[in-house]
């Protein structure tokens, strides 16, 4: 196998980086994907900086170990506070979640203030803020934590009243502070879009411009394959394995509703 036809590695700490993991085979369809949800710890998003980095490491190495040509951190937490430690630690690329959607949000938002909804830690870390500074001095960005979304996303609720209204909460803040781009921090949640879209739109009382990060970093992903010249030479549609460190079944049950269809067979491996 050359190395074109080497997987790439996509790591969450859980389910939420299947996002991520469908919008890249969208955009890259021959590409096979090992990914790995470290379901044992997840949520990163409430922990301290330096239990991330090294919860990081144990993952990448994961995939380093299985011959990926490189890795992408289909999480936002560890985007936000691990990223720079996992380059300098490992001998390939590592593409981030948080570059992409910032940029995607500099470009939707034109000057306008841009909200940010993320965890605990990636709202902490400020990474977001940074990020839309590198790309534009214009926009002004508010930033909101919203920790009760990952855990109804993990159990599945989408809709109705109860995260209807957890999400206008956390949105009520960020709109009132003039936010009329607002990007979604964190890779669980694109599974809420129809109802952040509906709730955002509604409190701003006019179109708000919503930013999925997954579809940003899958097309940072695919230009940076073709400018390193490494896309994969196959004709046929990539593999894709998933890898888990708990609970193999519950996420294979709940993993299609991630990827958009039934999902290969979950593995459980021990870091
Ligand atoms: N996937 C994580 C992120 O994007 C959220 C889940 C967690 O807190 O571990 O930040």
């Amino acid at each position: 196998m050359t190395s074109h036809d080497a997987p790439l590695g996509v790591f969450d700490s859980g389910l939420g980086g299947l996002t991520v993991v469908r919008a890249l085979r969208e955009r890259l369809p021959r590409e096979s994907i090992i990914y790995l949800g470290d379901t044992a710890r997840v949520p990163y998003g409430t922990r301290s900086a330096d239990t991330v980095v090294r919860y990081a490491l144990g993952c990448a190495r994961v995939l380093t170990d299985r011959g990926v040509k490189a890795i992408v951190v289909a999480c936002n937490t560890v985007s936000a506070v691990a990223l720079e430690r996992l380059r300098i630690e490992l001998d390939l690329p590592v593409l981030g979640v948080i570059e992409p959607g910032a940029r995607a949000a500099a470009a939707a938002a034109a000057g306008a203030t841009v909200g940010v909804l993320g965890t605990a830690g990636t709202i902490a870390s400020g990474a977001y803020p940074r990020a839309v500074a590198a790309f534009s001095t214009r926009s002004e960005v508010v930033t909101q934590a919203a920790p009760m979304l990952v855990p109804l996303v993990e159990e599945g609720w989408l809709d109705g009243e109860v995260p209807r209204l957890v999400v206008r909460r956390y949105l009520e803040p960020i709109v009132a502070r003039g936010a009329r781009v607002i990007v979604l921090g964190c890779t669980h949640y694109p599974l809420l879009f129809d109802l952040i879209q509906r709730e955002a739109d509604d409190l701003a009382g006019g179109p708000v411009h919503v930013v999925d990060g997954a579809r940003a970093t899958a097309e940072t992903v695919a230009t940076f394959l073709e400018e390193r010249a490494v896309l994969s030479t196959r004709t046929e549609r990539g593999s894709l394995e998933l890898l888990v460190t708990d609970l193999p079944k519950s996420f294979a049950d709940v993993a299609g509703r991630f990827l958009g269809g039934p999902p290969p067979e979950v593995t459980q491996i021990d870091l």
